[in-house]
């Protein structure tokens, strides 16, 4: 059930230039969450930015009661929450939206581009538990841009590709010879910028294969109530921020 915890700031793990973890503490015991889950921040002293922003849940340590989110710096909110002192509070909503399904799913590509890959540690856990043999497929502009690959190593294969070509195969992540050489996935699960999630459905339904997408639609209250981040399905306009983020990606009007 969703609700509103006061969290502390508690640290940063810095992965490059513009992208972090951040880990927030309670001193109350962390809400149940499923993987796909999102979180919504209250943004501390930042001149201008009024609403709370929505992130994926990386990470949660229910030992710890922590809250692990994977941040790429894009413009004043994530700036400022990259700012943080020891003690400093965020108000936290959570856990949102739906969640990913592994319902008979036997061998999974999980496709990430940017921060899409945020979800996929929980995701790639809950998988492995299932006894599903998971391939993540990270695709960045550049080898600084690859990030998390020794989490993602505890659980699976990774592979790579890089538009310039410094690590990995070269080119669109979509090109990668996964999808050519003896393709035998079940299930794909994509989050990432839309153009890519777009190319990975079209693959999914070329292949005659279940895609699930987890969509990054701008957002402002995140509870349902401002229709703001809807999206349009074959089953009329659905809530992202409640009825997703995950969609199947047939019901998509825009991804078919
Ligand atoms: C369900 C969900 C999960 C998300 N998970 C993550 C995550 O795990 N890690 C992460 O780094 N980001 C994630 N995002 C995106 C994140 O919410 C935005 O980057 C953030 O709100 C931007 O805030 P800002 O104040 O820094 O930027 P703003 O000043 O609000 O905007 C700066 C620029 O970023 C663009 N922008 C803002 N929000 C989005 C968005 N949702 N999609 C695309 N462009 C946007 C704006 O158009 C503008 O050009 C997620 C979004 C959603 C809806
Ligand atoms: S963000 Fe308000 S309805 Fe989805």
């Amino acid at each position: 059930m969703k609700q509103i915890q006061d969290f502390k700031f508690s640290g940063y793990k810095w992965l490059n230039y513009s992208t972090y973890i951040l880990t927030l503490k309670t001193d109350e015991s962390v809400a149940g969450l499923e993987p796909g889950n999102f979180a919504e921040l209250q943004i501390p002293d930042a001149p201008g930015v009024f609403l709370r922003r929505p992130f994926s849940i990386l990470d949660v340590d229910h030992k710890k009661n922590t809250l692990s989110f994977y941040i790429k710096i894009v413009g004043k909110g994530t700036r400022q929450l990259g700012k943080l002192k020891l003690g400093d509070k965020v108000s936290v909503i959570y856990p949102l939206g739906n969640s990913f399904t592994v319902n008979g799913t036997q061998k999974a590509l999980l496709v990430g581009g940017g921060s899409g890959v945020a979800p996929f540690l929980l995701l790639g856990r809950k998988l492995k538990k299932h006894g599903v043999d998971v391939t993540f497929l990270i695709g960045a502009r550049t080898k600084e841009d690859v990030l998390l690959t020794e989490e993602f190593e505890k659980l699976g294969k990774v592979l790579v590709t890089t538009e310039d070509g410094t690590m990995g195969q070269t080119g669109l992540v979509t090109q990668h010879s996964a999808f050519t050489d003896d393709f035998t996935f079940d299930k794909i699960y994509t989050c990432g910028p839309d153009p890519m999630m777009k190319a990975v459905a079209r693959i999914a339904k070329e292949k005659g294969i279940d895609c699930e997408a987890s969509l990054e639609n701008m957002m402002a209250c995140g509870i349902g109530a401002c229709l703001c981040c809807v999206t349009e399905t074959i089953h009329g306009n659905k809530r992202v921020c409640t009825e997703g983020p995950v969609f199947n990606t047939k019901e998509l009007v825009w991804l078919i």
